[in-house]
C-alpha cells in the first residue's frame, strides 16, 4: 500500500481519543468527516492573522483576505473539474444549494404540468425542495423505484423520463444505503429530453473524484463538511448558462452591481447568489480541505476504502442475526439485526466506543420503501478507518449480542 493509514490518522486530531473507556472507532463519516491540522491551521490562520471582509475594503487584511477567499473558489472549481471558478457559488451546505436550485430554476422556469424527477432513495434535501417546487407551480412529482437489490431501477427510469420531464434531481452516492447510483447514464437519459439535471453529491465528493464536465451535469451539489472541511460552507456548481438566467435569491449586499431606491442591478455570477458577508473562513479551509486531498493518492485510498468495505461485509455476512441493506459500494453499510432496535444496538455500540449513526438516515420514504419501520444501523467509513476499526466494530456487534 502507498499510503499509510496510521500515519495519515495522525493528521485528525479527534481520532485519537478515549470514548467511553475505550479508543474512539469512528464509523459516522456520513454524517460528518473529522478535520485534518491543515483544515484546522486554516481556519485559526485567518481568524488569527487576516481577518477581514472580503470584497468590500481597500486595506491590506482585506485584499489577503479576499485573495485567499477566491484562490479557495478556484481550487474548488479545479476539484471538481469545472470550467471556471464562476461557475461555483458558495453555500451552507448541500441542503442550501439544492435549495437555490428549487427556487432559481424549479420556482422560476417549472409550470404546471412539468415532471420533476428524483429517486426513493434520496436524502430528505433532495426531495422536500421539489415538493414545495411542485406545490408552488403545478410542477408534478415523480419517482424511480428501486430494484430488487434496493438500487436505482433504470429499466423504470428509462420509462419515467419523457417530454414532460422538466428536471432530474438525483443523488450520487446514497447516504443510507451506501450505494453508488447510475448518474451517468441517468443525466444522459434526462439531457436527450431535454431535461435539467442536479447531482447532490454530499457522499460522493469526500470519497473519489468527480468530474461535472464527464457527468455533464447543469448542477453539482455538495458540503464541505463531508469532505474533511468545516460545517457551514458547501458549494453549488451551476453551469453558467443557468447561473446567468437564474434569478438571484437572496439579496442584499455582496449580490448587487448599482443600488437606487428606484432600481437595483445584481452582480455577476457566482457574487449574484451570495449575498451578505459569506462564510470567509469555512470557504478558506475548504480549500484547505482541497488541498490535503489533491496532496494523497485518491485512488490508493479508495482502494483501502474498498478492502474495509469487503472486511465489514465479509464479516457481517457470517453473522445469522444481521442482514445488510442493498449493495454497498461506498462510504456507509446499512444493516440490521433481527428483532433489536437499532438504536439499542448503537447505544451498546457506543459504550464501547463505537460510533455509529441509526433511524431513516433523513431518507424516511426509502426506509418505508425498504419496510424498515425502525430504520438500520448505519456504519460509515472514511480513508482514515482501518481494518482494526472494522474489526472492532464486528466484535462490538457480538459483545452487543451478549448483553442484550
Ligand atoms: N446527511 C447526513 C447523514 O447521512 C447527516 O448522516
Amino acid at each position: 500500500m502507498l499510503v499509510d493509514i496510521q500515519v495519515l490518522r495522525r493528521d485528525f486530531p479527534t481520532l485519537a481519543q478515549i470514548v467511553n473507556g475505550h479508543p474512539l472507532v469512528y464509523l459516522d463519516n456520513a454524517a460528518t468527516t473529522q478535520k485534518p491540522q491543515p483544515v484546522l491551521d486554516a481556519l485559526n490562520h485567518y481568524y488569527r492573522d487576516t481577518n477581514a471582509n472580503v470584497h468590500r475594503a481597500s486595506h491590506a487584511l482585506s485584499g489577503q483576505a479576499t485573495r485567499a477567499f477566491e484562490l479557495a473558489r478556484e481550487k474548488v472549481a479545479r476539484f471538481i473539474h469545472a470550467p471556471s471558478a464562476t461557475e461555483v457559488i458558495w453555500t451552507r451546505g448541500t441542503t442550501e444549494a439544492i435549495n437555490l436550485v428549487a427556487f432559481g430554476v424549479g420556482r422560476h422556469f417549472l409550470h404546471a404540468g412539468d415532471e420533476i424527477l428524483i429517486s426513493t432513495s434520496e436524502h430528505h434535501a433532495n426531495i422536500v425542495p421539489w415538493q414545495q417546487v411542485a406545490a408552488a407551480t403545478g410542477a408534478i412529482l415523480k419517482v424511480i423505484p428501486l430494484n430488487a437489490s434496493a438500487g436505482l431501477d433504470l429499466t423504470a427510469a428509462g420509462r419515467l423520463i419523457n417530454e414532460r420531464t422538466r428536471l432530474l434531481a438525483i443523488g450520487h452516492v446514497s447516504n443510507a444505503l451506501g450505494q453508488v447510483n447510475p448518474v451517468a447514464e441517468l443525466i444522459a437519459m434526462a439531457r436527450a429530453v431535454g431535461a435539467i439535471t442536479l447531482v447532490d453529491g454530499a457522499q460522493a465528493v469526500g470519497h473519489f473524484p468527480v468530474d461535472v464536465q464527464a457527468l455533464g451535469c447543469d448542477f453539482y451539489a455538495f458540503s464541505g463538511h463531508k469532505m474533511f472541511a468545516p460545517t457551514g460552507i458547501g458549494v453549488l456548481y451551476g453551469k453558467s448558462e443557468w447561473l446567468e438566467k437564474m434569478p438571484p435569491w437572496q439579496s442584499g449586499g455582496e449580490m448587487i452591481k448599482n443600488v437606487t431606491f428606484e432600481h437595483t442591478t445584481f452582480a455577476e455570477p457566482p457574487f449574484k447568489f451570495e449575498a451578505g458577508t459569506p462564510n470567509i473562513a469555512g470557504a478558506i479551509a475548504l480549500g484547505a480541505a482541497v488541498d490535503y486531498l489533491q496532496g494523497l493518492d485518491r485512488i490508493a485510498l479508495l482502494k483501502h476504502e474498498q478492502a474495509l468495505l469487503a472486511q465489514l461485509l465479509d464479516g457481517l455476512a457470517a453473522m445469522d442475526d444481521i442482514r445488510v441493506i442493498g449493495r454497498p459500494q461506498a462510504g456507509a453499510v446499512s444493516f440490521v439485526m433481527n428483532e433489536v432496535h437499532p438504536q439499542d444496538l448503537a447505544t451498546l455500540l457506543d459504550m464501547q466506543g463505537i460510533a455509529v449513526r441509526t433511524g431513516h438516515h433523513c431518507a424516511m420514504p426509502l426506509m418505508q420503501a425498504l419496510g424498515l419501520k425502525n430504520g438500520t444501523v448505519r456504519a460509515s467509513f472514511s480513508f482514515y478507518n482501518t481494518h482494526d476499526d472494522v474489526a472492532a466494530l464486528l466484535a462490538g456487534i457480538d459483545k452487543a449480542r451478549e448483553l442484550l
